[in-house]
Formats: C-alpha cells, sequence, structure tokens
C-alpha cells in the first residue's frame, strides 16, 4: 500500500490530491513501476481523478475497484471484490501488487496488507477525505527520507515504510 497524508490523516480534497508534491509523485512511479511489471489497484473514484496523460499510470496493470458490473474501460481491468484483484494482478505476471487508494479501498485492504509506504505531509486540515482507522499495533516504521519544501514541492514531508510483523498473508 502507498499513501501521502497530512499529520491529521487527510488524503484528498474533493477529488483530488491536496498538495503539489513532485518529489513524491516520482517516487511513487518509481517505487509502483519497480523492476517487473506490476499491478496497480485503485478505486473508481481515484482512477476518475488522475489527470489526462496518467491514465491509464503508464507501464503498470491499472485495476480499478468498482461495485457496478458494467463499469468497463478498454485501458483498466475492473474488479468488484477486493480477491479479485489480486487474482487477476497475478494471472496477468504482475510480481507486485500496489494499493493506491483512495480512501474506501485503503479501508478494504488494511488487514491485506504487510506493507505500507506513507508520505507524512507536514501540514493539517488538507481536506475531507482521511485515510481508514489504522490500529498500529504489531507495525513497525523504519523512516527513509525527510525532505524540505521547495518550488516543486509545497510542503516538507517524511517517508517511511511501515510492516507488519508476523503477517502471512
Ligand atoms: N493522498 C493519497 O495518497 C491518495 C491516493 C489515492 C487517492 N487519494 C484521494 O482519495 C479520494 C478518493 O477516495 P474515495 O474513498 O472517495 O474513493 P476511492 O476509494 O478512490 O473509490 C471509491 C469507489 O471504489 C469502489 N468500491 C468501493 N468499495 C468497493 C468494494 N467493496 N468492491 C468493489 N468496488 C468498491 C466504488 O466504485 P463505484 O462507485 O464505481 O461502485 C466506490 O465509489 C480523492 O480525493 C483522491 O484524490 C489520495
Amino acid at each position: 500500500m502507498i499513501v501521502a497524508m497530512d499529520e491529521d490523516g487527510r488524503i484528498g480534497k474533493g477529488n483530488g490530491l491536496p498538495w503539489r508534491l513532485a518529489a513524491d509523485m516520482a517516487r511513487f512511479k518509481r517505487l509502483t513501476e519497480g523492476d517487473g511489471f506490476n499491478a496497480v489497484i485503485m478505486g473508481r473514484k481515484t482512477w476518475d481523478s488522475l489527470p489526462d496523460g496518467f491514465r491509464p499510470l503508464p507501464e503498470r496493470l491499472n485495476i480499478v475497484m468498482s461495485r457496478h458490473t458494467d463499469w468497463a474501460n478498454e485501458e483498466a481491468e475492473t474488479a468488484l471484490y477486493p480477491g479479485r484483484a489480486i487474482e487477476i494482478a497475478y494471472a496477468d505476471g504482475c510480481e507486485e501488487c500496489w494499493v493506491i487508494g483512495g480512501a474506501q479501498i485503503y479501508g478494504m485492504y488494511l488487514d491485506r496488507v504487510d506493507e505500507i509506504h506513507v508520505t507524512t505531509v507536514h501540514t493539517t486540515g488538507s481536506g475531507e477525505v482521511s485515510f481508514p482507522k489504522w490500529d498500529k499495533s504489531g507495525w513497525t516504521e523504519e523512516t527513509i527520507e525527510s525532505l524540505d519544501a521547495d518550488d516543486g514541492n509545497e510542503h516538507s514531508t517524511r517517508y517511511s515504510i511501515w510492516t507488519r510483523s508476523g503477517f502471512k498473508g
């Protein structure tokens, strides 16, 4: 799972990201593309929010979660339930599955992932969409990088990887 959230756990404003963070977008691309062929799993609203030119996210299998059996797009696979998204990814030969949001989809997969890549954005009250309630007992955080704000990055950030001990998948 990969997410950027502010200090209040806010992740979205309207149907978009609340901040402009070029370094974080570049990291997102690098991590989710990986070295092989990976899948990104997202909610239909996040799919709708992707800007022109980034839909589908290139070089990755785009899997969109929707409850509507008639939702279809030739640039993406559709999954009606969480296990189906994983089946599609592995049937297509993906090495890694990245759950990329938004809030409803994070909530659905929170108990199923073993690693969460979190960018903490050093601001508060960024929007009305929040990351779901997350019980961090059993999770360990390793801070990887802290970055200052600059021209391309509206706020300072801290990137860390949370892992769950003893997770069997
Ligand atoms: N900061 C970040 O890292 C980050 C990352 C991603 C997104 N975001 C933000 O998050 C916001 C969007 O989040 P959101 O929670 O409103 O929407 P979302 O999670 O992107 O998508 C919600 C949609 O997913 C489908 N869905 C939900 N539960 C399902 C289930 N059990 N089975 C199958 N499909 C299911 C439904 O689609 P249908 O209505 O088609 O049935 C639902 O409307 C935006 O503001 C976006 O910018 C932030």
